[in-house]
This record gives structure tokens, C-alpha cells and sequence, in this order.
């Protein structure tokens, strides 16, 4: 059984909440992309737990899988391991496996990531953390794999080879060249301690698929942040989309079950970019406010707005959804009227699905439906038919008008504020 689970719209939309929510019933939660720059958080028996790196299935019996199609910060991720030891969670080889050829994130792609968006005339509004240079690296076959940091000599050559021409790209934005070379010490260390977690990622997915075992790769950020279909050139530097898993897994796509994306039932972005519905008012503000709307990572606050329907058509082609999760419902009680964007307005032409460039999203009018809200605090509801009328109404809506099955609805972070439908 292999199900993937993708963000449907800009990030944090409650991933780590529905991968925590889920990860009981799977032997292996796997991470395929992206980096530090995610934030997914869970909240269990009392406690918040903020990841960056380490599949928020910790708190469960699965194996934790990082892939090679991340970039992993090897530093943060001991901090993470650290964190959860603290809280009574031991992170041991047995419990995490990294693969040998994720990409590490070096001190100078942080410095590089910082300097360039200081230079940027238009910001992306990146999250500093070195992800965008890191897949420059990558693509450019240049990068610093884990199997590399374990092992000194491997690691000194390679950075004997790359040092110089971060030195100059360094030097050219104004920064300090030293950074080329810096942290090389730690970096051994962590290596040396991160030894006993390598494994084969692919290897073992494809073998626990093949004893009958079920597998769940946990997306990062979101569809519209993908690197090939999200709103260039305000996206994150991987792919986010359903597809990238089998591809950063090394699993065929024969293998997969289902496709399970998570959606807020309203919308929130961080950073640059189109954001049609974004509501610079007191709907915002309530949103923002009764959401806690923050970024999990940098703390920067999050753009808020209606859910958008042409946003989410698109998203469910480039994943495949099978079914959704509907997220944060219970930020909308006490806003009325309710509104959707059922389509858009793109200088007098109506589009019901998002166009392609990030100008013409930009330029893009939505057109919403009003429906009536409802008043009451839901968060403590115990089953999808006691929600309040109207609640039930906007979720069997914007459920015929996506043509895709919502079967969570979560009312709040905690494990037991997630209504069956
Ligand atoms: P992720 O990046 O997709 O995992 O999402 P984040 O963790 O960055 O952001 C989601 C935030 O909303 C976190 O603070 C969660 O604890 C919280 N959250 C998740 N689901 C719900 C919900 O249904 N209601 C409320 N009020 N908060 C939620
Ligand atoms: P999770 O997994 C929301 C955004 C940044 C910026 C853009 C590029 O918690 O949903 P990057 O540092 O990746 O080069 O920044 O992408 N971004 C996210 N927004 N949630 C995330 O992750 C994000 N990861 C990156 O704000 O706009
Ligand atoms: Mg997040």
C-alpha cells in the first residue's frame, strides 16, 4: 500500500497534522522533497512538535525515511533529533533512515540563498535556508551527498573542487568568501554521527511494498510552490507535485494506491507572489488571527483569503487526488457571509481553472459565491453530521463543485479534532 500525501495549495496547510493523524496505520513515513525550509507541526498529548526535516509520523512506530530528493541540512537536523530526545522521542537509526545520496545543504548555500534575495529587485521572499542553491547544486552536479559528509577524505575532496567557485560566487554578492569553507569541522562530526542512519531509501520502500507493508510519503510545501507547474518564479526550487514521490522514492508509479491532498478550507501563503483571493482586511485578520497564520519556519505572517476554486481544480489535475483532507474549518466560524471563488476574471474573460503564468494569475479577478456562515465554535465537534448546517453545506459544496471526495475535515490541531466524512 503506497499513498502519497501532497499540500493543495501554497504549504502549511496541515500536513503534519493529517501524516501524524495517519501515521499509526503505516510501517514506513518517507519525506521526498524539499527541505528545512518545510515547517509541519503536530500537536499530541499536550505537546507542539515543529519539523522541519524528520516525517511526522515520529510519534508513531513507523520507519522515518528521508529521500535522496531532499536537501537536508545536517545541522538542523540534529537539532530536530536533539528536540525530540528532549521530549522523550529517540531518534535512532533503527527509527530514521537517510539516504546516501541526499543532497546537504552547506553553509555557503544559506549565505548565497541570503545574498541573492537582498539583491533581487523583485523578492521571491524566500525562507533563507539555502534550499533554492542547494538544488542549483544538485542540478548542477556539484552537490555534497550524506555519504559524502560520513566519509573525510570524499568530503575534503569534494570541497577542495567546489570551495573555489562558491568563493567567487560569494565574493561577487558582496558576502564573505570564508563562508566556502566554514563549518567543515561540524559538518564531520554530524557525519560521523549520522553514519549508522544511511540506508537505500528506494531499496527499502520497494522491499516493504513487496511484503505487504504500507508506505506514506509525506509532501512538503505545496502544489502551486512546485518548480515546474506553481506560480514561477515565486516557487520553492522542488518538485511538490503527487509525481515527484515516485520519482525521488525510486517507485514506480504502478505502485501507487492513493493520492490524498490537503487543503485549508480557506487559503494562506507566505512569502510573494499571486494570491487572487487574498483579502487585505478584516476577513484577513480573522483568518490570520483565528488561525494562528505565522509561518512555522520563519514566523513571517501568513497572506490570507477565500478558498479558491480555479486555484484548487488545477491542483487536483497535477495531483491526482484521490481524496482530500479539508483543513482548518474551524477558522471560518463566525465570518458571514462565507465566500468562494468560483472562477476568475481575466479582463472580461471567465476562466473556471487557473491560467498558467504567474502575470496572468496575477491580473486575475475572482468571482465569489456568498454563503451564509455560521457562528458556533466547532473545534470540539464530535462527528461530521453535528456540525452546524450551514458548515456542512460549505464542505458538500465546494466538494461537488472540486469532484473529489473530502474524507477528514479537521476542526482544530489535535489528533481528535478530525471529523469521517
Ligand atoms: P504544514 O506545513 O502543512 O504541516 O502546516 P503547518 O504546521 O505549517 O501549519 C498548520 C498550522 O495549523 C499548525 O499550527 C497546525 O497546528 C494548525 N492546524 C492544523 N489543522 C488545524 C485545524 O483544523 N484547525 C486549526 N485551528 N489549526 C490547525
Ligand atoms: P511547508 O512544508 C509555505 C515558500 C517560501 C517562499 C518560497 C520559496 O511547511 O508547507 P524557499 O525557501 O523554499 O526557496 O522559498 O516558498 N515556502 C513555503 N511556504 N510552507 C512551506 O513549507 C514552504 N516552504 C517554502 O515562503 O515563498
Ligand atoms: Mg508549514
Amino acid at each position: 500500500m503506497f499513498t502519497i500525501i501532497t499540500g493543495a495549495q501554497f504549504g502549511d496547510e496541515g500536513k503534519g497534522k493529517i501524516v501524524d493523524m495517519m501515521a499509526s496505520k503505516y510501517d514506513i513515513v518517507a519525506r521526498f522533497q524539499g527541505g528545512d525550509n518545510a515547517g509541519h507541526t503536530v500537536v499530541a498529548e499536550g505537546k507542539t512538535y515543529k519539523l522541519h526535516l524528520i516525517p511526522s509520523g515520529v510519534l508513531f512506530d513507523a520507519r522515518l525515511l528521508i529521500g535522496p530528493g531532499t536537501v537536508m541540512n545536517p545541522g538542523i537536523l540534529m537539532e530536530e533529533i536533539a528536540m525530540l530526545s528532549g521530549n522523550g522521542v529517540e531518534v535512532t537509526p533503527a527509527k530514521l533512515g537517510i539516504d546516501a545520496k541526499t543532497s546537504i545543504i552547506m553553509p555557503y548555500h544559506v549565505a548565497l540563498d541570503g545574498l541573492r534575495e537582498s539583491k533581487r529587485a523583485i523578492k521571491i521572499g524566500t525562507t533563507n535556508r539555502g534550499i533554492g542553491f542547494a538544488y542549483v547544486d544538485k542540478v548542477g552536479r556539484e552537490e555534497i551527498q550524506m555519504a559524502d559528509i560520513a566519509d573525510k577524505n570524499r568530503f575534503m575532496r569534494k570541497i577542495e573542487e567546489i570551495a573555489p567557485q562558491k568563493e567567487a560566487a560569494i565574493k561577487e554578492l558582496g558576502g564573505d568568501p570564508g563562508i566556502a569553507r566554514s563549518e567543515i569541522k561540524d559538518y564531520l562530526e554530524i557525519g560521523r554521527k549520522l553514519k549508522p542512519y544511511i540506508t537505500d531509501v528506494s531499496k527499502e520502500i520497494n522491499q516493504a511494498l513487496k511484503e505487504g507493508k504500507k508506505v506514506l510519503a509525506e509532501g512538503a510545501q505545496g502544489t502551486h510552490l512546485d518548480i515546474i507547474h506553481g506560480t514561477q518564479k515565486f516557487v520553492t526550487s522542488s518538485s511538490t507535485v503527487a509525481g515527484s514521490a515516485c520519482a525521488a522514492l525510486g517507485v514506480g508509479p504502478t505502485k501507487v494506491n492513493e493520492v490524498i491532498g490537503i487543503i485549508k478550507a480557506y487559503i494562506t501563503r507566505v512569502g510573494e507572489g499571486p494570491l487572487p483571493t487574498e483579502q487585505k482586511n478584516q476577513v484577513g485578520e480573522h483568518l490570520r488571527d483565528k488561525g494562528g497564520e505565522f509561518g512555522t519556519t520563519t514566523g513571517r505572517p501568513r497572506r490570507c483569503g477565500w478558498f479558491d476554486l480555479p486555484l484548487a481544480r488545477k491542483s487536483i489535475n497535477l495531483n491526482g487526488y484521490t481524496s482530500l483532507a479539508l483543513t482548518k474549518l474551524d477558522v471560518l466560524s463566525g465570518l458571514n457571509p462565507l465566500k468562494l471563488c468560483i472562477e476568475y476574471d481575466l479582463d472580461g474573460k471567465i476562466m473556471k481553472y487557473m491560467p498558467e503564468l504567474s502575470d496572468d494569475i496575477a491580473g486575475c479577478k475572482p468571482v465569489y459565491m456568498d454563503i451564509p456562515g455560521w457562528h458556533e465554535d466547532i473545534s470540539d465537534t464530535g462527528s461530521f453530521d453535528d456540525l452546524p448546517e450551514n458548515a456542512r453545506l460549505y464542505i458538500e459544496l465546494i466538494e461537488e463543485l472540486m469532484g473529489v471526495k473530502i474524507n477528514y475535515i479537521s476542526v482544530g490541531p489535535g489528533r481528535k479534532q478530525t471529523l469521517m466524512k
